[in-house]
């Protein structure tokens, strides 16, 4: 590493959540519900070069352990993501993010009249389509949707 470049710190604990697509790191972040008014140290690169992708994101957040509940979610937004939990500043374990088989509550459908939009007490659920791109189908009305749809939740 040359004195021209500066790398990002290395973390004593928390979660390093690698390998995101260039550009979606912030996506990543909202759709964990964090806002930066935590107190804790979060790091977010975006655009860095990466040999493996070209360029990727990286999101580094300290004294965070992820449930595997928020492992899924970040797979709406970022398949390829690898999530690792740093433990005294060694990876203890790296994890996939693997899309679960229904999205239940997480995203609105975008139908006004499907009945998860009405005022019955019934959570959203989708089913996934296809993978890439991302393609959810609402269990209840059946409409599509996109990524961008997702993303323009968040
Ligand atoms: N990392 C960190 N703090 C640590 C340890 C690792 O921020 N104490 C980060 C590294 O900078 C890297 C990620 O966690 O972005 C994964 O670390 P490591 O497995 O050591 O890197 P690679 O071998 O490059 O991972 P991969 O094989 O998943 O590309
Ligand atoms: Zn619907």
């Amino acid at each position: 590493m040359s004195d021209k470049e500066l790398r990002v710190s290395k973390i004593k604990d928390g979660t390093v959540i690698d390998h995101i697509s260039g550009g979606y790191a912030l996506d990543v972040v909202k759709i964990l519900g964090i806002t930066g008014k935590e107190k804790k140290v979060l790091t977010i690169a975006i655009n860095v070069p990466s040999k493996r992708f070209g360029v990727k994101d990286i999101v580094k957040i300290e004294g965070k352990a992820l449930n595997s509940q928020e492992v899924n979610r970040i797979a709406l937004v970022a398949p390829h993501a690898s999530i690792n939990i740093i433990h005294n500043y060694a990876v203890v374990e790296k994890l996939e993010v693997k899309l679960p088989k229904t999205i239940e509550g997480i995203v609105k459908c975008v139908n006004p009249c499907c009945i998860s939009n009405s005022d019955e007490p019934v959570v959203s659920k989708f089913y996934i389509k296809t993978e890439e791109p991302l393609l959810l189908k609402c269990h209840y009305c059946g409409v599509t949707l996109e990524q961008a749809d997702v993303l323009g939740q968040l």
